[in-house]
This record gives structure tokens, sequence and C-alpha cells, in this order.
């Protein structure tokens, strides 16, 4: 019998450093990489960009979402880290980019991350991570991504704090598809440990599942 391809769900709250764990994870196992932010991060910009309030139905933005959307520059940028997480909180939008996802993943296996991949788009994947850290340390590392080494301190560091804390609220206390840990997610806490040993932690435990299979 052959085995189904190998699906790993990475979730958690922004900058927590899933996307690069993700990464490294889809590198090291030769699967693919899906990161479904990205997917609402495009249809946050298609609405900005029509000159839509990301708050209102973006449903139809959703279902006009084209592959080069997710090729674009400019995802990645504050106005847009509150548009997606804005336009994450709409069933209608969640629906329309549930197929994709799973898609994607079907044929060949994927590294999928995200919020709510354990939870609802792969409930059956064969491995879960959920990564966290402090709001303070994901501030710093989400500043570090954007800006390099400038510093930073004082009240825009609060300030990056509270946009971090008021986006997981948004994620996490919305009906459809919160953030929310699986059940049965492996926690990683990621304060104080670097990108090799977050990778090395979530290797063993992958390679444990291997030997389980
Ligand atoms: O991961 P990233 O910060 O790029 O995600 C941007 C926003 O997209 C998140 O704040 C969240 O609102 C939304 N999102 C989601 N479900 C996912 C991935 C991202 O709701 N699976």
């Amino acid at each position: 019998m052959t085995a189904r391809p190998l699906v790993i769900a990475v979730d958690g709250p922004a900058a927590a450093g899933k996307g690069t764990l993700a990464k490294a994870l889809a590198a090291k196992l030769g699967l693919p990489y899906l990161d479904t932010g990205l997917l609402y991060r495009a249809v946050a910009r298609r609405m900005v960009n029509a000159g839509l309030d990301p708050a209102g139905d973006a449903s139809v933005e959703a279902q006009a979402l084209q592959q080069q959307d997710l090729a674009r520059s400019d995802l990645r940028v504050p106005e847009i880290d509150r548009g997606a997480s804005l336009v994450a909180a709409q069933p209608a939008v969640r629906a329309a980019l549930l197929d994709r996802q799973r898609v994607f993943a079907s044929e060949t296996g994927a590294v999928v991350d995200g919020r709510d991949i354990g939870t609802v788009v792969f409930p059956d994947a064969d491995v879960k991570f959920f990564i966290t850290a402090s709001p303070r340390t994901r501030a710093l590392r989400r500043h570090r991504q954007v800006a390099g080494e400038t510093p930073l301190e004082g009240s825009a560091l609060d300030a990056a704090v509270s946009e971090i804390v008021a986006r997981d609220a948004r994620d996490s206390s919305r009906e459809t598809a919160p953030l929310v840990q699986a059940a049965d997610a492996v926690l990683i806490e990621t304060d104080g440990l670097s990108a090799a040993e977050v990778l090395d932690k979530a290797g063993e435990i992958v390679a444990l599942h291997h030997t389980r299979r």
C-alpha cells in the first residue's frame, strides 16, 4: 500500500516563526510549502486596490483571486496585515479559499502554514504544530523582517506590540475558523530559540511520526 502524501500543519499567531519553520521543514523534507496567509493578504490587496474597505464584503474578490495576485511585492505592509485579518473573518471568503488550499496539498503533500490548518483545512494532517512566542518577541521579529537592524524601542515598540495583540484578538475571536491550537498539535514556544533550534525540535517530531507510519 502506498502511504498518502505527508501533510504538515503549522499554525500560530502573527510573526511567531511559522513561516520560517514551515519553509525550512518543507526544504528538509522535499515537500512544497504553502503560505496560506498570502491568500488572505492578496484578497485584502484586491479590495484596497479596488477602492473598497477590507471590512466590507470581500467574497467577490476572494472568488476572483488569481495566481499572479499572490506574487505581488506589496502584500506585507501594515495596511495589508490589518486588511487580511478583516477579510479573513468573513465566512464567505474562507469558504472561497478552502478548496484551493486542499487541492494544493492533495497530490504531493505539503507543509502548510496558517491559522486554521490543523483545525479546519487539514484536520487529518499527519503532524500539527502550534508555534507561538510572546507579543514583544513577535513585534521585534516582524520589525526586523521589514526594517532590518533599525532599532525598535519606546513608544514605537509599544505601538507594534499593540498592533500585533489587536490582530491576534481579531484572529482568535472570529466565529469562523478562529486561531486556536488543535487538540493534537504540538506546541513550540519560540521565545529565546533560534530558527535552527525550532527546526531541530520540529524535525525530531516529524521523524517520530515517520517511525510510527
Ligand atoms: O500569516 P499572515 O500574517 O501572513 O496572515 C495574515 C492574516 O491572514 C492573519 O492575520 C489572519 O487573519 C489571516 N489568516 C487566516 N487563516 C490562515 C492564514 C492567515 O485567517 N490560514
